[in-house]
């Protein structure tokens, strides 16, 4: 995945509504310290807006420090120009292969909170993944995850891998995304891993969702804004990928194309995966 910045908050509609219910709802169950000192840590916090928007209001005032990092360094400095202020920070962290001793540095006592929306289904190797997050942790402090864990995208991947031409650039969804993505077994693999992480306690619930793109300028916004390989090809090759995407989904009877292309619409049931944690 490597939209732009502008992009990405120009797609992600779906994000903000469902971060926005779920740290409304999450929040009362988050072990806030209410010491005026907590740590809050957000994990691929991408542009920011998120972090600012519904993550930040929600943290009692006053706080220690909020910090946002992604893999991305556009991200990292279009966060930091937009939104860095006295006590609200953004850096570059890969929570899959990054120095998280060094990182810790900045911060030797860990986090109370950590939050990472939309992002863990691109970490591929989650035991990994989940044992930094740890790490990055206090003892007592808690997680908020959510990933989108089934989605007509994984299914318009797998059919577009069966085409030659895409297949050399992803020849399954295991490429880039965790190897529990579209299966059926998601919140037992989850808790397997934060079972063996060590974990005290936590709960993976699997929620239902639906969402609706309306209009073709909107919809190629979000194809392309989640896309694992599009950013990477030429401007050819991206017109004859997009037609191959869209024809597939509507085969599957996602997208369906009206005469006036902002009447036409790409819709889709998918599974959100929310996960709750205690170190
Ligand atoms: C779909 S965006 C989500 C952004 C924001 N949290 C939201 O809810 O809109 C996923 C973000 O995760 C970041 N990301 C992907 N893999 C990562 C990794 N290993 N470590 C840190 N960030 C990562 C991406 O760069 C991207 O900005």
């Amino acid at each position: 995945m490597d939209p732009s910045p502008s992009n990405y908050t120009q797609a992600n509609r779906i994000q903000r509504r469902d971060a926005d219910q779920l740290l409304e709802e999450y929040s009362k169950i988050i072990r806030w310290r209410n010491n005026g000192t907590e740590t809050v840590l957000d994990i691929g916090c991408g542009p920011g807006d998120i972090t600012i928007d519904f993550i930040l209001p929600r943290i009692p005032k006053p706080f220690g420090k909020l910090v946002g990092v992604d893999i991305l360094e556009k991200m990292i400095k279009h966060a930091k120009r937009l939104y860095e202020r006295d006590n609200v920070h953004f850096q570059i962290l890969d929570i899959e292969n990054g120095d998280i001793d060094l990182f810790l540095k900045d911060y030797p006592e860990g986090f109370d909170h950590i939050t990472s929306l939309y992002c863990l289904q691109w970490v591929r190797d989650q035991k990994k993944g989940m044992k930094n997050i740890y790490n990055l942790l206090k003892p007592g402090g808690d997680c908020l995850f959510t990933l989108p864990v089934k989605h007509a995208v994984y299914n318009i991947y797998d059919e577009l891998a069966k085409i030659p031409r895409w297949n050399a650039l992803m020849s399954s969804n295991c490429d880039f995304f965790a190897s529990f993505i579209n299966q059926d077994n998601v919140a037992e693999a989850m808790s397997e891993i934060f079972k063996l992480t060590g974990f005290r306690y936590y709960n993976v619930e699997i929620i239902d969702k639906r969402i609706t793109y309306t209009g073709l300028d909107n919809i190629l916004g979000f194809i392309t804004a989640v896309n694992p390989i599009f950013a990477n090809m030429e401007t050819m090759e991206k017109t004859e990928y997009l037609k191959d995407y869209l024809k597939i989904a509507a085969e599957l009877n996602v997208y369906r194309e009206a005469e006036n292309p902002s009447e036409s619409e790409f819709g889709t049931p998918y599974q959100l995966a929310v996960a709750y944690a205690v170190k």
